[in-house]
């Protein structure tokens, strides 16, 4: 393929890349959103693969590659729960990372091209930023898989004075970057560059380790961002202008991304960037964790029926239980029965409900549920006083009214769906165990609170019994 070719088809995947982005936001619109993406990525693949830049001999190399990839990719897709999806992604990240770090690494070493001057200082100083984001993206990503997977504890581990760590550890990478820059010979530029990239993996681990759970949200987001940063700079180490821009379009909406779930929950962006937020200095570990307190109705399916039946209002919340138990069809029986009865049926979504951003919404679509009874937190939060029935899920923290009353909370200020305002709430989960961010949750010990004990999709199976019977 010639080189113009090459570069229209590229100019052609990126057309498509940010029509991709355009239709992914919108739920009606993001199944045509995911086909551009599939056709550009096609487009982008095949332009490389075939373009000027890969060499005969260089081809079998990378068909072995991508044979190999493709493989572990597929068979990764296909035998992934949908509750691991958000650990999937994380692992997915940190191989961006990991690839910004090996072409950096490779593009210093190559002496193919040899660069002069101001054009050998820029393609340095694209090596040492790529490896810098890519390294930080590698181990920042591997401990977010760790704590996402229950593998790492979800309590945030604070060192002593770890702000100042930060600050020397930046303070470190500027001066062996000035360093980086001075050598002109390889083999002695090769220490400042693995000293640095010793300490952005080690500031990678230090940043996510010090989130407490509840917050995890805005970094598996921001960890999005760093990949597309990665690829970028990965762009401009190997000169491939549609890397460079794929990366930008995947770093800047993971940016935004990461505002929006900040604004969500309540948390400045610019602590989050900086890396160790959301702990309260102090007040989270120790409350994290506290003792259940309290009595608690406990409730039975038929009851729950009874008080579904009767109800004009109801506000079904969904969390990550839901998710764990594959309920959202049984869910969505249910509701279609109720409606039918005249019950007016809605569902509140939280934005951090579950484990990724848009769970919710992904489970209730494969379900069918229509969108036009999916609301926003923002958009339905008003309307718990009016309501008779708040069906909580398999949700804990998005539910957790100490969020607003309990100032030394982790969850403080994080915004949560007001369940308890309704006239009745019911809580569906197997026992009294925490959530993701391991507080006790106040609204299960409330007097207009019910408990129904049991897995949700067994639970929902027996309600949808009664209902019908
Ligand atoms: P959680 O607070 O984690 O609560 C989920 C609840 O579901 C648990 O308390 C669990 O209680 C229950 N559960 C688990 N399996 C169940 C089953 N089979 N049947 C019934 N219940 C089951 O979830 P949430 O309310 O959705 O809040 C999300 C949390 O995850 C937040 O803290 C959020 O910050 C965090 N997080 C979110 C994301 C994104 S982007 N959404 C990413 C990372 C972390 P039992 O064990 O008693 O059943």
């Amino acid at each position: 393929m010639s080189a113009s070719l090459s570069a229209i088809a590229y100019l052609g995947a990126a057309i498509l890349f940010i029509l991709s982005l355009g239709g992914l936001s919108n739920p009606e619109t993001s199944r045509r959103g995911n086909l551009y993406g599939i056709v550009g990525m096609t487009i982008a693949v095949l332009a490389t693969v075939f373009g000027p830049r890969v060499t005969a001999e260089g081809l079998p190399w990378i068909v072995g590659a991508m044979v190999a990839g493709g493989a572990i990719g597929l068979y990764a897709a296909r035998t992934v729960q949908m509750t691991q999806m958000p650990e999937l992604v994380a692992l997915m990240h940190s191989l961006v990372g990991l690839a910004a770090c090996l072409v950096g690494f490779a593009s210093y070493i190559d002496t193919s091209i040899a660069f002069e001057g101001a054009e050998k200082a820029i393609h340095e100083i694209e090596i040492y930023i790529g490896i810098l984001i890519g390294a930080v993206t590698f181990s920042g990503s591997v401990i977010a898989f760790g704590k996402l997977s229950g593998k790492i504890g979800g309590k945030p581990v604070l060192l002593p004075a770890r702000h100042w760590l930060n600050l020397a550890g930046l303070l470190a990478v500027i001066w062996f970057g000035y360093a980086f820059l001075q050598v002109e010979d390889i083999a002695a530029g090769m220490t400042p560059l693995i000293v640095m990239t010793v300490i952005a993996l080690l500031f990678g681990v230090h940043m996510v380790m010090a989130i407490g759970g509840a917050d995890m949200p805005v970094v598996v987001s921001m960890l999005n961002s760093y990949s597309g940063w990665a690829a970028a700079a990965t762009g401009f180490m190997l000169s491939n202008d549609l890397l460079i821009v794929t990366g930008a379009l995947v770093g800047s909406s993971g940016a935004i991304l990461s505002y929006i779930m900040c604004r969500a929950m309540n948390r400045n962006f610019v602590s989050v960037i900086a890396g160790g937020f959301g702990t309260g200095e102090g007040a989270a570990p120790a409350a994290a964790g506290a003792q259940p307190a309290g009595e608690v109705t406990a409730i039975s399916a038929v009851e729950t029926a009874g008080l579904l039946r009767d109800a004009k209002q109801v506000i079904i919340v969904p969390g990550y239980g839901m998710a764990v138990a594959q309920a959202q069809h049984t869910v969505y029986e249910i509701t279609k029965l109720l409606r039918e009865k005249g019950v007016n049926v809605r569902f509140g979504i939280h934005p951090v409900a579950g484990r990724m951003p848009g769970h919710m919404n992904v489970l209730l679509a494969e379900a069918k549920v229509p969108y036009d009874i999916v609301l926003e937190m923002d958009e339905i939060n008003e309307d718990f006083p009016d309501t008779d029935v708040a069906m909580v899920i398999g949700a804990n923290d998005i539910v957790n009214p100490a969020a607003e009353d309990d100032p030394t909370s982790p969850i403080a200020g994080m915004p949560v769906l007001q369940v308890w305002k309704a006239k009745t709430s019911i809580v569906m989960k197997r026992s009294m165990a925490s959530g993701y961010a391991g507080v006790d949750n106040p609204l299960f010990y409330k007097d207009n609170n019910r408990m129904l004990f049991g897995d949700a999709k067994k639970m929902l199976d027996e309600v949808l019994g009664v209902l019908k019977g």
